[in-house]
């Protein structure tokens, strides 16, 4: 009888529950394989904090955000400030043999995969899922979580409209991304933004003072301004108060900004994200199944499968400035900052 564990590390995201119950419910009820969970992300292996898991607390989590796990951003390969433990990597070796693994689920973003992907080449047999808001991991076509933070970045957006309308204002919406402007440029435009800024292109403050200056003209009574919190911005911390100070200047137009935050990786996951997460977990319990590891379960073309942690670990997935999505934006009249 095979025992896996199962951690989630990084930001959580809605979804990781449902990925969860997916590996979990597949790896008890078809194979007959033992599962714990490990407590938040890498410093649970390093604790041997193991919470057992079977089918009854299994149930009742696909609708749950956040991690029953919980989670953190620890990463042992990274040596930090005030450890105590210096051969962090080799503990966790340790307690992987100790509590008798024979594979572990790596649940995270790109900072997971790449310890997923070290830790495979420590000797464990490891199969990761791809989870964040960000979308941006390299190897597969979406992520869970992104899908969620999606619809709740448009609904804020949508509801920023009538009150811009209403005081006739410029409205800066921060959403997050870290470095990809996944989210922005896909809420942006489901939400009708008319400036959309991304880290991937480079814009001109000029060009988008203009663009609302023309707006204006046009007697259009207010406009939308969605900035991803990862654009570049000098040594300004805060992209959305960034840019919207600089927009308060350069045209006069009364300006607020909003910073969406946290409410974006918080709540129940979207049914898309339901089923992209319980695929995920399910094909990762038949991956462990069929003894295939050192891989990341990944979409490409809504079609199932795996690729090498070797290739994921290090990469980015970010937007492609000349991608279709941004020509047509553009083509609508959506100012992206360029000239
Ligand atoms: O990766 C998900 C994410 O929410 C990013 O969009 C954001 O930049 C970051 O996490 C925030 O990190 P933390 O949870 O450590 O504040």
């Amino acid at each position: 009888k095979k025992k896996i564990g199962i951690l989630s590390a990084g930001g959580d995201c809605p979804g990781i529950n449902a990925t969860i119950r997916g590996i979990g419910k597949t790896a008890i009820v078809e194979y007959g394989m033992e599962v714990v969970g490990i407590a938040n992300g890498f410093t649970g292996l390093l604790e041997k904090d193991v919470i057992p898991l079977n089918e009854s607390l299994l149930s009742g989590i696909l609708t749950l955000g956040g991690t029953i796990l919980g989670t953190s951003r620890m990463k042992p390969f990274k040596q930090q400030e005030g450890d105590i433990v210096s051969d962090k990597p080799q503990l966790i070796k340790q307690n992987y043999k100790e509590l008798g693994l024979d594979a572990l689920v790596c649940i995270g973003g790109n900072g997971t995969q790449k310890t997923a992907n070290l830790l495979h080449r420590e000797g464990l047999n490891i199969v990761g899922i791809p989870k964040t808001i960000d979308n941006d991991v390299w190897g597969t076509d979406v992520t869970f979580g992104f899908d969620t933070a999606l619809n709740i970045a448009t609904e804020a957006i949508d509801r920023l409209h009538t009150t811009a309308n209403s005081h006739k204002r410029v409205m800066v919406i921060e959403v997050m991304g870290h470095n990809a402007g996944w989210l922005a440029l896909y809420s942006g435009i489901a939400a009708g933004g008319d400036v959309i800024l991304i880290p991937e292109l480079d814009y001109d403050l000029d060009a988008v003072a203009n663009c609302l200056l023309e707006r204006s003209r046009k007697k259009k009574p207010y406009s939308i301004v969605v900035v991803a919190e990862g654009i570049k911005t000098g040594k300004k911390k805060n992209a959305g108060a960034y840019i919207a100070k600089k927009i308060r200047k350069m045209t006069g137009l009364e300006t607020r900004e909003t910073v969406l935050g946290y409410i974006q990786r918080g709540g129940s996951p979207t049914p898309g994200d339901r089923i992209l997460a319980t695929r995920y977990g399910s094909y990762a319990a038949q991956m462990i199944h069929q003894d295939v590891y050192g891989v990341m379960v990944a979409i490409n073309g809504n079609k199932i499968g795996s690729v090498p942690l070797e290739e994921v670990a290090g990469k980015l997935r970010l937007v492609e400035p000349t991608s279709g999505l941004v020509n047509k934006a553009l083509r609508m009249g959506v100012c992206l900052g360029g000239k």
